[in-house]
């Protein structure tokens, strides 16, 4: 199974989110994000064959509680995604940055490609003329999650407060 930590929006992030991908979407085109499937990745490790030593090293990691500013849309032309995005923000940051080390040292191999937060809302997305704004929300983070990537959609296998 392909499987990645994430943050998993409550209902009323989520509804904000959706509201986003709704203006990506007028500029865009492409295929929204379903509303049950918005999340921010944490850290993506793909393939894996057992998911108990994850279990055990998300119920070990020690971080707390933040905030998250959304306040930001953008678009990536090499993946044709548009996104949501926040400035850049230190808890969230460190957060990736212990979930990533408590893996490695456990013998895990993930994506280390610079990791860049963001909330994939549009796939297949067109290149908009111009960039929506929007009235900037919070984000409260207060679990993350472990999920897993199925054909019928994402399912969390795990979640642990932070
Ligand atoms: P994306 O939204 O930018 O595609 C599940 O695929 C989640 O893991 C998505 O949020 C995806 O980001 C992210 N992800 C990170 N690295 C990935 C990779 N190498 N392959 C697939 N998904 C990846």
């Amino acid at each position: 199974m392909r499987v990645f930590f994430a943050l998993w929006p409550d209902v009323s992030v989520r509804t904000h989110l959706e509201e986003v991908a709704k203006l990506l979407h007028r500029e865009c085109g492409g295929k929204k994000t379903r509303g049950e499937s918005i999340h921010l990745t944490l850290v993506f490790l793909g393939e894996v064959e057992k998911v108990d030593p994850l279990l055990e090293i998300a119920s070990k990691l020690s971080a707390n509680a933040f905030e998250i500013k959304m306040d930001r849309a953008g678009y990536w032309k090499h993946n044709r995604i548009a996104w949501a995005g926040m400035a850049e923000n230190p808890e969230l940051t460190d957060l990736v940055a212990s979930l990533q080390a408590a893996l490695k040292s456990a013998g895990f191999e993930y994506d280390e490609r610079n990791h860049f937060p963001h909330v994939t809302l549009v796939r297949r997305a067109g290149e908009p003329k111009s960039l929506p704004d929007f009235e900037p929300f919070s984000w409260q983070a207060t679990e993350f999650c472990l999920v897993g990537s199925t054909p019928s959609g994402y399912s969390i296998i795990g979640r642990w407060a932070l």
